[in-house]
């Protein structure tokens, strides 16, 4: 009964383990703790994802601080599952100019992901966040990058860390990513305002903007995006996601589906009848 259970509930490596032999319960147990272990060092099973991280490289960024952000993109790393069919990485760097370091179907291991952001060179120079949101938009999630089609359904996030205030405008080209259907995360350090950060993240606010005081602080994000990220909430269930048929959790988001036959309006939510459908009915009654 308790084995049952436990197999049911773990991975098929769990499975493995305690098929070896006939337990008792006290080394079940102990199976467990190391089944715990190593479910921890392991990316979590969430849905791939195409994901680009955005990185003020501006001048007010300290040399020290800037190892910390490296440091931040690394520990989120070691929970994405990468690989060409899983989660696909890039990654820009900007100040007054936008610096691709490496795009979705650059690498395709862990390994080289994080040997690139070791490599990276601190630009110093401005703060044109509105512009690196263009290019996210416009270059880095394009099927040329490595993008997934849209009909997969493969969410794209792009995860934005900013120290500052913007020297260019974000509001509109921020909401303009979004309604392409990039989900945006907002990390501020420091100076930044709130209300700028509210003006890039995706909705629901709470879950897409952070806002830390130093750069030591970043870690603490860590946990918040590792549940975000790995699963954390069903949002279908509490948000008012206002789905007029189906709605489809995803990290951090959800995304309204139609039944069979019709397809989603542009309001991604509510749904209309399929054309051809609707021919054929059509033509059913006239004979
Ligand atoms: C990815 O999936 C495709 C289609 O299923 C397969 O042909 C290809 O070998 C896979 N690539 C890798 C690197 O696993
Ligand atoms: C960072 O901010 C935290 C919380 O406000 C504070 O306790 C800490 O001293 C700050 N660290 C640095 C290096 O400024």
């Amino acid at each position: 009964m308790l084995q049952d259970f436990i197999i049911v509930s773990f991975s098929a490596a769990a499975l493995q383990v305690l098929s070896m032999s006939n337990m008792c319960v006290s080394q079940v147990l102990i199976q467990l703790k190391v089944v715990h272990i190593f479910l921890q060092k392991n990316p979590c099973e969430a849905t791939p994802l195409d994901f680009v991280f955005v990185i003020d490289s501006s001048r007010s960024i300290r040399p020290n601080d800037y190892e910390k952000v490296k440091t931040f993109i690394i520990q989120i790393l070691q929970f994405l599952d990468i690989g060409h069919n899983s989660t696909r990485v890039g990654l820009l760097q900007y100040g007054s100019v936008v610096e691709p370091e490496f795009s979705l179907n650059t690498y395709n291991s862990r390994a080289q992901v994080e040997q690139a952001v070791r490599d990276m060179k601190h630009l110093a120079t401005g703060t044109m966040t509105g512009l690196a949101i263009q290019y996210t938009m416009e270059v880095a999630f394009t099927k040329k990058q490595g993008a997934r089609a849209v009909h997969l359904h493969i969410p794209r996030i792009a995860m934005i860390v900013t120290d500052g205030r913007p020297q260019d405008t974000v509001e509109e080209v921020a909401a303009a990513a979004r309604q392409a259907g990039i989900q945006i995360f907002a990390i501020g350090v420091g100076r930044v305002d709130m209300k700028t950060l509210k003006a890039i993240g995706s909705e629901p606010h709470s879950e897409h903007v952070h806002l830390v005081a130093n750069f030591s602080q970043i870690e603490t994000l860590i946990s918040v995006f590792r549940s975000a990220l790995c699963g954390g909430d069903e949002m279908c269930e509490v948000v008012d996601h206002q789905c007029q048929h189906i709605c489809v959790s995803s990290p951090a988001s959800f995304r309204c589906k139609c039944k069979k036959g019709f397809t989603l309006n542009s309001d991604g939510k509510t749904c209309k009848v399929d054309a051809i459908l609707a021919c054929k009915k059509g033509k059913q009654t006239r004979m």
